[in-house]
């Protein structure tokens, strides 16, 4: 499923990353996983070894991963027109079809962004397959609903895994007021409890150390082709 921001490209890199902090197991334990902004689980997927939290934002979100886990099955097709009326609220549909379509059947995988359309491809059964391929591997996962910024982690000693929306960003639900700085101050807070935090973003204050990074190619064209940036991982 298309998703905006989502890390399908280096899902498998991250992941490694993850891998390393949550460390050896000891008497068959890792440090328990949380991954607080998980939109389309694409890091989540490549993660082994309960127990794995995952939460995000957006209810509607959350509500999906759930029903898809209970066996849910989207829709292989959706019409302009019921598009329209789920997205004006005129059509009653349960928050999984609501996410479903809110994600996979828009423009960029952006929140309600338009209709996707074009290149001949039918996006509702492209964001079908996608998820039900997806699913399996994320069957152990614990799914909840949550503001990063307001939640105690679920566990002690975590490995917590951000991947927030990149600062100056828009296009998540309920986000519209993200504040960059509001969350770096939580990153420091859970650090000085006994938490690992890793932080996807471009830039981190001053006293947080680079742990990763790769060059990759955004979905933006330029004059010069695709843009280039790197994605890093930030800790303290
Ligand atoms: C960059 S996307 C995550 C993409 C994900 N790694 C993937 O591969 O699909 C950022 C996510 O953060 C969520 N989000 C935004 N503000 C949040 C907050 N305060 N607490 C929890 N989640 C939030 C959004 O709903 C969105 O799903």
């Amino acid at each position: 499923m298309r998703y905006l921001g989502g890390k399908y490209k280096l899902r498998k890199q991250i992941a490694e990353v993850i891998k390393e902090h949550r460390g050896l197991p000891l008497r068959g334990k890792v440090r328990p996983y949380w991954e607080p902004f998980v939109g389309s689980a694409w890091v989540t997927t490549q993660v082994d070894k309960e127990p794995i939290y995952a939460s995000d934002i957006n209810k509607y979100l959350i509500a999906m991963w759930k029903a898809l886990q209970d066996g849910w099955e989207p829709p292989k097709n959706i019409t302009e027109d019921e598009y329209n009326a789920i997205r004006e609220g005129r059509k009653d549909v349960s928050k999984a079809l609501t996410a479903f379509v809110g994600f996979g059947c828009s423009w960029g995988g952006k929140w309600y962004g338009g209709y996707a359309r074009g290149e001949d491809r039918n996006w509702a059964r492209e964001a079908h397959d996608s998820l039900l391929n997806k699913i399996d591997k994320l069957q152990g996962v614990n799914f909840f609903q949550a503001n990063f910024l307001q939640v105690e982690p679920p566990e002690d000693n975590m490995v917590i895994y951000c991947d927030p929306p990149y600062k100056g960003t828009t296009g998540y639900k309920g986000t519209e007021d993200w504040r960059a700085d509001k969350f770096w101050n939580r990153v420091e807070y859970l650090s000085n409890k006994d938490h690992k935090l890793l932080v996807s973003e471009y830039k981190a204050p001053d006293k947080f150390d680079l742990v990763w990074q790769q060059e990759t190619k955004t979905d933006l064209n330029t004059k010069d082709g695709k843009e280039k940036r790197i994605e890093k991982i930030f800790t303290i």
